[in-house]
């Protein structure tokens, strides 16, 4: 068995993960490599949504019954849990939403109904990249349109890192909002926080960071990176799905106008006005989704009790025995940076000219989960001049074996297609 430094123990980790036994297409060993889609999910998680389930259900900031008190205190405990995760200053700083998607779309919304300074209107400009993931394009192209506001964005080097080379040009005095992804999830590139940030800064420009591959992988310290907003999911780092969560700083917060009003949100409400309730409950108008709240929690606590830089130690070990391992394959091109340096987990690759669901099929009948497509980042593969890739992405539980049956499930749909 390849044995890399830096490795976790997998054999115990893989003994918390249930799913990771299954076997499918008639005996073959799942080899899950699509962790960028979702991550699996720990028998720890899986126990804290059972017992949640079975011993606390209820609605929360409602009820004064037993039970309505302990999912409050699970749902606000989870809150703590995050704030902690991610070092932010003030645990009412942390949102909790359906998934990522929704936490940009919330910005993009809160700036669009702000007042002065905030607003975005038809003399402002919002910045993103070309290797966005469409949940933050769509909303700023949505924002844009209402409000007559300039869209611009960086554009990609050939091996797949942002060309910051016009930085001056593209965030101005008229920016308000620079909006980018932390680690791609086509690209797997790991772009530079820090340049970006001191130019919105110097231009006083806000800055919403989507974390949504990074968090599951790497410490996350919103206070380090600087930025204003940081969004990201639950799914993807052993938590359920269904919830995600928005981090802003306080001051903006108490400023920014709530996006969906309904119960819980507000202070008081009369017919004819209302006023809100203080962040994080402004943000979160309806029954929130409470027992996913509690999910991710207990997906915080595993994560922290392994240690994310020991997660990031051994994805950057898989990660570069995979960029070797891969390019050892003919006709194998990786779209994004070919070194495991600065990038993520999660890797792009066309195969020759077959075609990447041709190529997801066949690993599928050996045991081998990828994605395949333009992973919701179709300006990418347009910018590459390919219609999709194949994608592997790896997590904690990832061994050198399984991109060992990667590579050669690859020279098996080689030899399929001649
Ligand atoms: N954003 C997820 C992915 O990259 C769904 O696959």
């Amino acid at each position: 068995m390849t044995q890399l430094p830096g490795l976790l123990d997998t054999e115990a980790i893989r003994k918390d993960f249930p799913i990771l036994d299954r076997q499918i297409h008639d005996g073959k060993k799942l080899v899950y490599l699509d962790n960028a889609a979702t991550s699996q999910t720990p028998r720890q998680v899986l126990d804290v949504l059972n017992e949640y389930y079975e011993q606390h259900n209820a609605n929360v900031h409602r009820g004064v019954h037993v039970l309505a008190e302990e999912a409050t205190a699970l749902y606000e405990g989870a809150r703590d849990k995050v704030a902690e995760f991610i070092n932010a200053p003030s645990r009412d700083e942390v949102i909790f939403t359906k998934n990522a998607s929704e936490s940009l779309n919330l910005v993009a919304n809160m700036l669009g109904w702000a007042d002065e300074p905030y607003r975005v209107d038809h003399e402002t400009e919002i910045v993103i990249t070309e290797m966005e993931h469409h949940s933050n394009i769509v909303p700023w192209q949505l924002l844009s349109q209402r409000t007559g506001a300039k869209l611009k964005w960086f554009g990609l080097t050939d091996d797949g890192r942002l060309d910051l080379s016009n930085i001056e040009e593209v965030i101005t005095e008229k920016t308000k909002i620079v909006s980018f992804v932390l680690v791609s999830n086509i690209l797997g590139t790991h772009n530079p926080v820090e340049a970006i940030v001191r130019r919105a800064q110097e231009v006083g420009a806000l800055v919403l960071i989507d974390a949504s591959q990074a968090a599951p992988h790497m410490p996350l310290d919103v206070q380090a990176l600087q930025a204003d907003f940081v969004a990201f999911t639950g799914h993807k780092m052993c938590g359920p799905t269904g919830i995600g969560v928005l981090w802003g700083r306080q001051e903006l917060l108490e400023d920014l106008p709530p996006f969906l009003g309904g119960g819980e949100m507000i202070e008081t409400v009369s017919m004819h006005s209302s006023t809100y309730a203080p962040a994080p409950h402004k943000f979160e108008a309806g029954t929130p989704p409470v027992s996913q709240a509690v999910g991710l929690g207990a997906a915080v606590d595993y994560l922290s009790a392994i240690g994310m830089d020991k997660i990031a130690a051994h994805e950057h070990a898989i990660t570069e025995y995979a960029v070797k391992r891969l390019l050892e394959v003919p006709d194998l091109k990786i779209i994004g940076p070919s070194t495991a340096e600065d990038r993520g987990a999660a890797i792009s690759f066309t195969l020759g000219d077959i075609h990447p669901h041709d190529v997801g099929q066949v690993l599928d009948e050996e045991g081998i989960a990828v994605r395949v497509g333009h992973h919701c980042a179709r300006p990418v593969c347009l910018r590459y001049g390919i219609p999709a890739t194949t994608r592997a992405s790896f997590y904690l539980y990832s061994t050198p074996g399984e991109i060992d049956a990667l590579v050669d499930g690859l020279e098996h749909v080689r030899n399929f297609f001649g």
